[in-house]
């Protein structure tokens, strides 16, 4: 799509006639209106990105209308405005009201071309900045909701302030916390991570800030906590609200003062990007005294919200398509269509598990069916069995399908999730395995 798409608005039929052939033999896409009325329509059926508009004729007296129009509805749009022997102050005014440059009639050929090149060269230079920035973001989506995201990623990646992303589990809020990192000063740099969930309370305090040898009795050697190893890079938070009440308040000071605080000794100054992230109502957490309001106040100076799937359907269809891509690269794997019916049935699910639940779908879809386009039925999974607890009490019926959703999950971890290798185990045809996987809801992953 390198292509450069080009509205000559002149009510001199002739001149843009000659015009628009010009601009075609050089490649590029050209078409023509000549009242305001027309360009209009135009406007509103296709995406254009340079329009050229001459404010100088009277039939196109409403050519600053036009101008304003467009500035407010099609932003990204270049104008060149044509003004005019000697009327240059219409083509100041144009240029004010944020018209891109300027060329005064009688129009050379040559003159017109390298004005276009320039606009082009702009427009190319910006595509790929998009084109960049996408890919750095490294996250699928279409909507307006997530493009909302990504603008914000962008942005946020350009301040040194702390970021909190918040939003439901499995939305992608490690993967827009990576991003942040990638993009921002420190992006070359490895990002330190830890899951709050995941430190036992009591080793919180050592784990972050490190101590000095004989700080305390058992302190032999002094050991470097985490905000020493994330010294000029980002420091991740993952699930930030399982952070302990008295660490909060450590994490304020190193916030405010920019100083980390081995256990025994002052270490220095902290340069460091502080991204937290929590699927947890932090507000309501500090209403109920669980989370510091000033600690709070201070990791949400960037908020950027990752909202639930359901709310953004658009990206549904194009996630999966992108899980399936990246599955077949991981597996080494031919790629498999979605049916049309079985993306309105995609569309349709609530998915409460957002992008993660739909990535493990797609790929059981991927795993068990044998189809090359994939049908809904592909994707249906009975709910429940993730971990199977083969101790409490049911019925026979329960009872023995809690037994055969743990021997499979057993085999399969012990066989790397490999199917084939599974079912050779179980001594099942492989095709009956999968079924049972689908019918018992059974995660592929550890
Ligand atoms: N927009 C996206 N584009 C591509 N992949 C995505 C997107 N959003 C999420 N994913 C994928 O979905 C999975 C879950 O994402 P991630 O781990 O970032 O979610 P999370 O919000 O951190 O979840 P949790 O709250 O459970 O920690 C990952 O495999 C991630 O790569
Ligand atoms: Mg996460």
């Amino acid at each position: 799509m390198d292509e450069i798409r080009i509205l000559l608005v002149d009510d001199d039929a002739t001149f843009c006639a000659l015009t628009s052939d010009l601009l075609r033999k050089h490649g590029f896409i050209a078409e023509t209106a000549l009242n305001t009325l027309r360009a209009r329509e135009i406007l509103a059926q296709g995406t254009f990105d340079i329009l050229m508009l001459d404010l100088c004729v009277p039939a196109l007296q409403d050519g600053f209308g036009l101008l304003d129009e467009v500035r407010a509805k099609y932003p990204n749009l270049l104008v060149l405005m044509i003004s005019g022997e000697g009327n240059i102050s219409d083509a100041v005014h144009a240029i004010k009201n944020g018209a891109s440059d300027f060329i005064e009639k009688p129009i050379e050929p040559e003159h017109l071309l390298v004005r276009i090149q320039n606009l082009s060269e702009r427009i190319r230079g910006e595509r790929q900045l998009k084109k960049l920035e996408q890919s750095a973001i490294g996250m699928v989506g279409v909507s307006d909701a997530m493009k909302k995201v990504f603008g914000q990623i962008v942005s946020a990646a350009g301040y040194d302030l702390p970021v909190l992303i918040t939003g439901e589990t499995g939305v992608g809020k490690e993967l827009a916390s990576r991003a942040v990192h990638r993009l921002s000063k420190f992006g070359g740099r490895d990002m330190v991570s830890i899951n709050c969930a995941s430190v036992p309370r009591d080793l919180f305090e050592a784990e972050l800030f490190g101590y000095e040898k004989g700080a305390f009795t058992g302190a032999v050697n002094s050991y470097k906590g985490y905000f020493e190893f994330a010294r000029n890079t980002s420091f991740f938070l993952d699930e930030i609200s399982e952070l302990p009440i008295d660490v909060q308040a450590k994490l304020l000071r190193v916030l405010s003062e920019g100083e980390i605080q081995r256990i025994g000794s002052k270490v220095g100054i902290a340069d460091t990007r502080i991204i937290s992230a929590s699927n947890q109502d932090l507000q309501a957490a500090v209403q109920n005294g669980r989370f510091r309001e000033a600690l709070f106040y201070r990791l949400n100076s960037i908020r950027i919200h990752i909202p639930p799937l359901r709310q953004h359907s658009a990206d549904i269809v194009p996630l999966a398509g992108h899980f399936i891509n990246d599955f077949c690269q991981r597996q080494h794997t031919l790629p498999k269509e979605i049916s049309p019916r079985a993306q309105v049935w995609l569309t349709e699910q609530k998915w409460e598990g957002n992008a993660r639940e739909l990535k493990n779908c797609v790929e059981r879809a991927m795993i068990c069916s044998q189809r090359s386009v994939l049908e809904a039925d592909d994707f249906l999974i009975l709910p429940g069995g993730e971990e199977a607890d083969t101790t409490s009490e049911g019925t026979l019926r329960d009872s023995l399908r809690k037994y055969e959703t743990h021997l499979i999950r057993e085999h399969l971890k012990a066989n790397g999730f490999n199917i084939s290798q599974t079912a050779k185990q179980l001594g099942m045809d492989k095709s009956n395995l999968c079924k049972r996987i689908r019918a018992l809801g059974i995660s592929l992953q550890s």
